[in-house]
């Protein structure tokens, strides 16, 4: 289905987000021919420049950044109705002066009024500008749709995410906000509600009878590289856990939605974060790990220590990885921990939710020594591989009864021949169709940060106390192996 005559104004357009992912997704969406007919994009630059230098610099853009090989008659014609506008919040009248020029671009394109305003701008950008277009009536649906598209970080702890709820909300429904998390964009974490709910076998079993315990795992070998100062002042747990982590946690733990419809869906989302125990400091002390990477090599590629990058504090205390144990105060999963764990400079990009099912009882094979019974675990992950697995124990081929280990492994490229993506296709594409079932709302978002609160302000409190050191290439701070030792288990290890 092709979306309706639109525009797309982007605020930031001059910056990486919207060269390296935004224009890259337009095209590959233009390549499936999923773009209105009547659609124009317009950039909204702080300086002026002209329509053909934006127009060079974001084909270049894509040249650099496209996921296919580019077909320059389809690049010309997509970036053609290129426009730049230039605004800054700072100037209310360039608002004004920007609302009459779109009105009449519009005009002449055919776009219907429908507007997408994407704000690939940094963070402190979005409430500045959000209420310039508020005050110029440009948020106002009169017939055609307006919506407003946001990027993380949302907020950086529970005060400031309600704080820019209540005022977003001021000047727009919820309806029209669409908050990306780019971890729904994800084949396989939208197949997550697939897999459970549309498959009869696994729903009876996924509960506090029959799972041990969850594990989610989003590893990474990069450094912080050139983004200190973002990254020094957010640190792993802001910048990966209320957000990416929480959505697969969510994702795996909701209740089953009565529809299929973003209302239905983004309730239980809510709903399942909101059910996160609250711990006190105390709690939150004991039930995490926090450690910092100091020099080393990750593979073949030498990675600084963290306290001696670029725009980092030299006596920083910013945790570049972090643990944490949590549970879920609801029917289905009382007494079932979830491990979550994150971050850089670690010797494999893992991305991974590890469901452990409770061992049978042994008592039929006590001569096999219980390491050598594998564990049983449903395995979604998206990195290294995508795709499900499930390890379960079978009988050695032999006249006696050994057993092992073994894994049954889905993966996705086995079986489709998905075109290589940016991942930003399908939100760039919902937020057209007003889709908004994989984007955020505003309940779901301060559940998240209610659930970490306790360990921002736990840590904070310790200062550098408490903050482990480790070396890159490795699974990070070995007191995060004694974080589930403790409690008898063990992080998977990777087969
Ligand atoms: C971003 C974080 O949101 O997600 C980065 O700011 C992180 O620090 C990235 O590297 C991870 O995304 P992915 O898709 O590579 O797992």
């Amino acid at each position: 289905k092709k979306p309706d005559p639109c525009s797309i104004v982007i605020f930031g357009v001059t910056g990486d987000l919207a060269h390296r992912l935004v224009v890259p997704s337009l095209y590959n969406l233009a390549a499936n021919d999923l773009l209105p007919d009547n659609f124009c994009i317009v950039g909204i630059a702080r300086k002026a420049m002209s329509n053909e230098e934006l127009t060079d610099s974001l084909t270049k853009g894509l040249h650099q950044f496209a996921t296919r090989k580019v077909d320059d008659a389809l690049a010309r014609r997509l970036l053609a109705c290129v426009t730049c506008i230039e605004a800054d919040p700072k100037d209310p009248a360039s608002f004004d002066a920007m609302r009459e020029q779109l009105d009449r671009l519009e005009a002449a394109r055919k776009t219907g009024g429908n507007r997408l305003f994407y704000l690939a701008t940094p963070p402190d950008a979005f409430l500045p500008i959000s209420k310039e277009l508020g005050r110029t009536g440009m948020l106002t649906e009169n017939g055609a749709w307006r919506r407003l598209v946001v990027e993380k970080p949302f907020g950086t702890d529970l005060a400031s995410a309600e704080a820019l709820n209540s005022e977003l909300l001021k000047l727009v429904d919820e309806h029209q906000i669409y908050r990306i998390d780019h971890y729904l964009g994800k084949e396989t974490v939208q197949n997550i509600l697939v897999l459970r709910f549309a498959n009869g076998m696994f729903e009876p079993i996924w509960n506090r009878n029959h799972i041990d315990h969850i594990q989610i795992t989003v590893d990474e070998k990069l450094g912080v590289g050139h983004r200190g100062s973002f990254y020094d002042a957010t640190g792993a747990l802001r910048d990966m856990v209320p957000n990416h982590l929480f959505q697969l946690l969510s994702l795996v733990a909701m209740e089953p939605p009565a529809k299929f419809n973003a209302h239905a869906v983004r309730s239980e989302k809510a709903e399942v974060l909101a059910a996160i125990q609250t711990q006190s400091e105390e709690e939150a002390l004991r039930n995490s790990v926090r450690g910092q990477y100091r020099a080393g090599k990750v593979g073949d590629t030498e990675i600084d220590d963290y306290r001696k990058t670029e725009n980092v504090n030299p006596g920083s205390t910013t945790e570049t990885y972090a643990a944490l144990k949590l549970t879920i105060d609801n029917w289905r999963w009382a007494g079932v921990p979830f491990y979550l764990r994150t971050g850089k400079a670690l010797g494999i990009k893992r991305t991974e939710i590890a469901i452990k099912f409770k061992q049978a009882p042994f008592a039929m094979f006590r001569d096999t020594p219980v390491e050598r019974l594998s564990q049983n675990f449903l395995i979604i992950s998206t990195e290294p591989t995508e795709g499900i697995a499930l390890q379960f124990n079978t009988k050695v081929p032999g006249p006696a009864i050994d057993i092992d280990g073994v894994e049954m492994k889905f993966r996705y490229k086995d079986y489709f021949q998905a075109e290589p993506s940016t991942g930003y296709e399908t939100l760039i594409y919902d937020c057209m169709i007003g889709d908004n079932i994989l984007f955020q709302r505003a309940d779901g978002v301060e559940a998240g940060w209610q659930a970490v609160q306790p360990f921002l302000d736990a840590w904070k409190k310790a200062g550098g106390k408490g903050l482990k050191v480790y070396e890159p290439g490795s699974e990070g701070p070995e007191e995060a192996s004694e974080l589930l030792e403790r409690d008898g288990r063990n992080w998977r290890k990777l087969t």
